[in-house]
């Protein structure tokens, strides 16, 4: 086909190529590709942020979920699982903690959990507005109807995040229960880019049964629908699931297409992940030379943090608490970025 180099090029210039230019891409890379994708990446990241990285206070507030996906350790069969939930005074004091430390936007994450029925959301959401009405409030709690995603978005939420986890809809069912489906996902995401909220989907890297061709659908999909953010990681088995005895990703893997969505949709807020971050001691740092902007450390209360195990060995001290912002500062520091305080808006798309 064509030369590697070339297509990098290309989608630098272009923003796009198409699938079966994805597929050669990845299936030839090579070390030496990567770092040129990667020099390419930073300089577009550059270009339109400079040296910035933001930052995003994660509040995991309820590990409780009624779904049952394959590859997450908060499945509702593991029993084995810790389950806890925040009330509404927990978040904003996470919420208060994190403000002083410089943070202007709060991700409220948790499982599908139907004990935060839409008035508990959207009570929670006003309150945290109108403490902090200089701040973003995201939020990653699932699929919802319209109707929900709307009340949360009257209620002053600004962005929400929904990975759409892969984009071709026969892995999607391998990775899903049956009561599940691709197209309701995708539903989700177009609603709620309709309703006017900045938007981030992604993937994971490396998830059991993914094939080149699945990677190359996931920028197709991206390509189209133009998210505000996009989430990726290795998938990072976890023991009391049924896909605890699989592969994970590779940080070589998620780097490459990290470089890849950078030069797919240059205005991206793009996250340098805690998946990342836990399978190679500098994956942050790496990610971040890779083309990612956004570092998102954790908020939410000690124990918490302990009981939402996703993935094994997730993270959960030093830099990925507020404590650890610091050491996060110095790191970033280290490979001649900054952290910076400001909301952090995609204002394009
Ligand atoms: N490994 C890596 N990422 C995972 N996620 C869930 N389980 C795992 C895992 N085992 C990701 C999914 C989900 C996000 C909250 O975490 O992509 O959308």
């Amino acid at each position: 086909m064509n030369d590697p180099k070339e297509l990098i090029e290309r989608l630098n210039d272009e923003h796009s190529l198409s699938k079966e230019e994805y597929i050669f891409l990845i299936q030839n890379r090579t070390p030496e590709l990567s770092d040129y994708l990667f020099e390419r990446s930073r300089k577009l990241r550059e270009l339109y942020y400079g040296k910035n990285v933001f930052i995003r206070g994660l509040i995991e507030f309820t590990s409780y979920c009624k779904n049952d996906c394959l590859y997450c350790g908060l499945r509702r069969s593991n029993k084995n699982a810790g389950r806890y939930r925040l009330n509404e005074n927990d978040i904003l004091s996470c919420c208060d903690m994190g403000y002083k430390l410089g943070f202007r936007t709060f991700v409220l994450q948790g499982g599908e959990d139907p004990y935060f029925t839409d008035d508990k959301i959207t009570k929670t959401v006003y309150a945290i507005k109108s403490r902090y009405p200089d701040c973003a409030v995201t939020l990653s709690i699932g699929e919802k109807s319209r109707e929900s995603y709307q009340a949360f978005f009257d209620a002053g939420a600004d962005r929400y995040l929904l990975r759409h986890e892969t984009a071709s809809p026969v892995h999607y069912a391998k990775l899903h229960p049956a009561d599940m489906d691709y197209e309701n996902r995708i539903r989700c995401l177009y609603d709620l880019k309709d309703i006017g909220f900045q938007v981030g989907c992604g993937f994971m890297v490396g998830s059991p049964y993914q094939t080149v061709e699945n990677l190359a659908n996931d920028m197709m999909f991206l390509q189209k629908f133009r998210p505000h953010m996009v989430g990726i990681g290795p998938f990072i088995p976890q023991h009391d699931t049924p896909f605890g005895n699989e592969n994970g990703g590779t940080a070589e893997l998620t780097l490459f297409m990290l470089g890849l969505i950078r030069l797919a949709l240059p205005f991206v807020l793009l996250p340098s992940t805690t998946a990342l971050g836990t399978i190679h001691p500098t994956g942050r740092e790496q990610g971040i030379l890779a083309g990612a902007n956004v570092v998102m450390p954790n908020l939410s209360p000690e124990e918490a943090r302990r009981k939402y195990m996703i993935y094994d060995n997730k993270l959960n001290t030093g830099a990925e608490s507020a404590n650890g912002l610091a050491s996060l500062c110095k790191k970033m520091e280290s490979i001649g970025y900054r952290i910076v305080t400001d909301r952090g808006d995609c204002k394009k798309y």
